[in-house]
Order: C-alpha cells, then structure tokens, then sequence
C-alpha cells in the first residue's frame, strides 16, 4: 500500500516535526526506514517539490513515532523494528542491544584473521552474547560451510537472534553464561568472537536515557570497572579455543591495555589490539597455541 504526498507538503511536514524537537537526520532516518523514502529521493523533494511521492505509511503514523522518540526517547530503532547493520537487515526489539556501527568491524577484524577460506572445514565459530544475532549472522555469510553457535544469557536476546537467523541452517542458538553452554565443543572452536557488555558501573549510570532507560542492562553494564564478561570469557579461552584458534573481542575505549592483560593471563599468544575508524584501540584479539607439527 502506497500513501502518495506532494514532496512540498512533505518538506512542510518535516519542518513541524523538527519544531517539536530532534535532529534531522535522525527524522530522515525514520522517513527512511519506515516511511519508506530513501536518502536519495528524500534529497528530491526540493527539486521536483510539485511531485507526488509515495510514502509506505501514512504520515499520521510517522508523526505519531516521532513524537514517542521525542517524549519517551524510545530508540529510532526498536520503533520501527529494523536498524540496517553491515549489508544486513537486522530485526531488533527491546530485550535486546541495538547492534552498534563500530561492531560492524568485528567481522572485517575476524575475515582478516582468519581469511576467506577455512583450510579444514567445517570451520567451528560461537559469538558469545549474541544479542540481536547481528555478529552470528555476518559470520554464518562469512563463512558458508561452517558451524556456529550463538550464545547468550537473555531468553528475549535468543529469541530475536533466533528470527535473525532463520535462515542460517549451520548455527545453533544456545542459552547461558558465556562457556557454559558450549560444553560439547569445549577445544574445537577456530574462532570466537564477542562483544560482551563493558561499560563500567559509574558511566553505565550516567548514559544517555535512550540507551539507559531502553536497551537492556544486561547488554551494556560490565560491573565496577567494566572487565566483568571480559575476564570471564578470556579465563575460559584457551579451555574452549582448538588449537591455533582466535579470540576477538571487542571493549570499551579506555581498556585495550586491561584486555591484552587478560588474553596474556588467559593463555593466548599473538595478542594485538585493533583500532576502530577513529583511531582507537577498542578491540583485542588472541590466538591459542597451535598444535606442534
Ligand atoms: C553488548 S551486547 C552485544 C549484542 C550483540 N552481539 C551486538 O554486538 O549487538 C552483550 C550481550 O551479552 C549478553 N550477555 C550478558 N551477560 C552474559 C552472560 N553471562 N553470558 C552470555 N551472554 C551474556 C547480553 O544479553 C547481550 O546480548
């Protein structure tokens, strides 16, 4: 169903919304992804401003999610139910971290170790706290033949990573505490990837209300300083990791040093930080020791 709009009486709209507050390109954003406009025709609006164009909802409901955003500071993202991560689609609902864009290097980092082929497959994959499944599904792409299992704690995470990856027949979805629930392929996994939660308790608490007040605590808070999940998933690597396999990880901007200090502790060799599009060293990554040939 189309709800066509005379670009100009939409420019118009645009303008009322912004008065009631918000940034454009978030409202862009929302006339994108659930009004159905993208970036470039929205630019068209003042070129051709007698055109009709055809929106995907009528506008009374675009206003209405707009106005939720402004009072409740409800994610753009859990509004709409999508949020566009890497080449992907992601469903997302509140239970579980909308994925993040710097997360989208994770799978570039996890390419560069382990490159484009597996020499032995099946290659055997977990993403510990997989939260919507954003990192699992880049990783069953990735790699088509492999095998892969999704763990969190959250049963509403699962369920959502669960319809993420519907059509990812290689992965299994499991509930519980990082390792736990891996017993049954404790030392076969050539690549483990996370990206628990990091935030330490005194910036947790000051966070911005929309992703305070909205997106699970579980997600985002680290304990004191931040390292809680992260000790506890570098403890157990070397126990879970095959032989030469890889542990990346991704943390907060200020704990590269402590995650290299923790992958060291936990057995891993070959340690290196990476560092995001800025600059910033906010991932880590380990190997365990291959086997002698
Ligand atoms: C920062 S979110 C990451 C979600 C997703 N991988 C992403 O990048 O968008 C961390 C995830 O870890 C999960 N989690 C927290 N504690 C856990 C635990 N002890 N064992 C397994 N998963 C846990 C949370 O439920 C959450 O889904």
């Amino acid at each position: 169903m189309h709800y066509p709009v005379v670009a100009t009486d939409l420019l118009q709209w645009r303008r009322q919304q912004l008065e009631r507050g918000g940034q454009p390109s978030e409202l862009d954003w929302l006339l994108d992804l659930e009004g159905g406009l993208p970036w470039q025709k929205q630019q068209q609006l003042r070129l051709y401003p007698e055109e009709p164009v055809a929106l995907a909802v009528p506008l009374s409901r675009l206003a209405e999610l707009w106005q939720q955003y402004l009072q409740q500071h409800t994610p753009l993202q859990y509004l709409v139910g999508r949020c566009p991560w890497r080449d992907l689609d992601i469903k997302v609902e509140p239970g579980a971290l909308i994925p993040r864009q710097e997360t989208e290097l994770l799978v570039d980092l996890a390419q560069g170790l382990i490159g484009p082929q597996w020499a032995n497959p099946p290659m055997r994959w977990a993403d510990l706290g997989t939260g919507s499944g954003c990192l699992a599904l880049a990783l069953a792409r990735s790699w088509p033949n492999s095998l892969g299992w999704a763990v969190d704690q959250s049963p509403q995470a699962l369920a959502l990573a669960k319809r993420n990856l519907s059509t990812e027949t290689g992965v299994q979805l499991r509930q519980g505490s990082w390792w736990a629930p891996l017993h049954d392929c404790l030392g076969q996994l050539d690549l483990v990837v996370s990206n628990p939660p990091y935030i330490p308790t005194e910036i947790w608490r000051d966070l911005e209300p929309q992703v305070r007040d909205h997106e699970p605590e579980l997600a985002l808070h680290g304990g004191s300083d931040g390292l809680d999940a992260i000790r506890a998933i570098t403890a157990g690597a070397a126990m879970a990791l095959a032989p030469g396999g890889w542990l990346l990880i991704e943390h907060h901007h200020d704990q590269s040093a402590a995650v290299l200090e923790l992958l060291a502790a936990g057995g891993l060799e070959q340690r290196e930080a990476h560092q995001d599009l800025e600059g910033v060293k906010r991932f880590a990554s380990g190997r365990r020791q291959a086997a002698p040939t």
